[in-house]
């Protein structure tokens, strides 16, 4: 019996890079998705294909010995999903091989839609399911941040588990000042933007632009923390405004991100390009999304304005399109 599974790709409203250094964000799962097709082999051979990334051809005993300690060990794109597997033969037992093939909408070529954390939450709804393991939603953050923190190059939030295990749209706020990491979130409930999405094209990898802000916080830790804060304060007022259904309000708040996420260095001159343009062109409001310097921006549009502003998109060089925002987390299809 072969069974499917897909998680969703996600943006920031609010939030991306400060979320690490603990600030709150706001994120939604986009209706772009990961599938996974998996069925059980006889004897104990794994078999992994990945469109875009690779393949993996193995066996329960190897993946089980292979051990990825830090986020120097990944070196190739298949290594968080290899990790994975081996983390879930260790906590499970499991005692049969498996096919699995993945396949995905979400444009990870150029990145901001946390693809790797899609296909990861993909991956462990389908191992779960075929084995029937208990795997409620909470349990994605243990299981995925380890993977996380070294698919972003040692430091991470976690933040997009949420999106990808439990979907809609939800406030994210990473603690770490007890004895244990703890995710808390909150679901913001049902809301209806529509969003028009820019691919840049251009190549930006999460583990370079995260290490890449952490090297300025620590070197100018003051004037980040500033801009942390004041990205704290965008938030808040942008969860309100969200909440009340204050479109308007939201894309200022947007603009206002992007202001702070320009002077994080996490920007890029065509991201600034589609940016300006999608604002000009009629959105309440755009911002990079994710992170940063390539990738994606998102821009929030008053309904019958999406071809207006996804043609000025397009016009300054980006990929447009529009998709379904707060769908549902990972799950089972059909
Ligand atoms: C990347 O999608 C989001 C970042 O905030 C990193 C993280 O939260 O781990 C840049």
């Amino acid at each position: 019996m072969t069974l499917k599974t897909s998680a969703p790709g996600n943006v920031f409203f609010f939030g991306e890079h400060s979320v690490v250094y603990e600030r709150p964000a706001i994120l939604a799962a986009v209706n772009k998705r990961t599938y996974s097709e998996i069925k059980k082999v006889n004897g104990n051979h794994i078999s992994v294909k990945s469109e875009g990334y690779g393949e993996i051809d193995s066996n329960l005993s190897s993946l089980k010995e292979k051990k990825y300690k830090s986020y120097e060990d990944y070196t190739s794109q298949m290594d968080p999903i290899r990790d994975l597997i081996g983390i879930l033969l260790e906590k499970f037992n499991l005692a049969s091989g498996f096919e699995l093939e993945i396949a995905s909408e979400i444009p990870h070529s150029s990145g901001g839609m946390s693809s790797s954390t899609a296909v990861l939450a993909s991956v462990l709804k389908a191992i779960s399911e075929l084995f029937q393991w208990e795997v409620p939603e909470e349990d994605y953050f243990e299981l995925l941040y380890p993977l996380q923190v070294k698919i972003h190059g040692g430091s991470a939030s976690g933040s997009e588990i949420t999106s990808s295990s439990m979907g809609g749209y939800n406030e994210f706020v990473l603690d770490k000042s007890g004895e244990e990491t703890e995710f808390n979130f909150e679901n913001l409930g049902k809301q209806s933007y529509n969003l028009v999405i820019g691919d840049s094209r251009i190549e930006a990898k999460t583990g370079e632009t995260v290490p890449y802000v952490k090297n300025g916080w620590e070197n100018h830790s003051e004037s980040y923390e500033k801009a942390f804060d004041e990205i704290e304060q965008i938030v808040k007022k942008g969860k309100e405004a969200l909440i009340k259904g204050k479109a308007k309000e939201v894309g200022q708040l947007m603009d206002q991100n992007q202001e702070l996420l320009r002077t994080l260095g996490v920007s890029h001159p065509k991201l600034e390009k589609m940016i300006k343009e999608a604002r000009q062109s009629g959105a309440y409001g755009a911002k990079l999304s994710g992170g940063g310097k390539g990738g994606i921006m998102i821009s929030l549009v008053p309904e019958g304005k999406e071809n207006q502003v996804a043609k000025s998109i397009e016009e300054a060089g980006g990929k447009a399109f529009t998709t379904e925002v707060g769908v549902a987390g990972a799950k089972l299809e059909g």
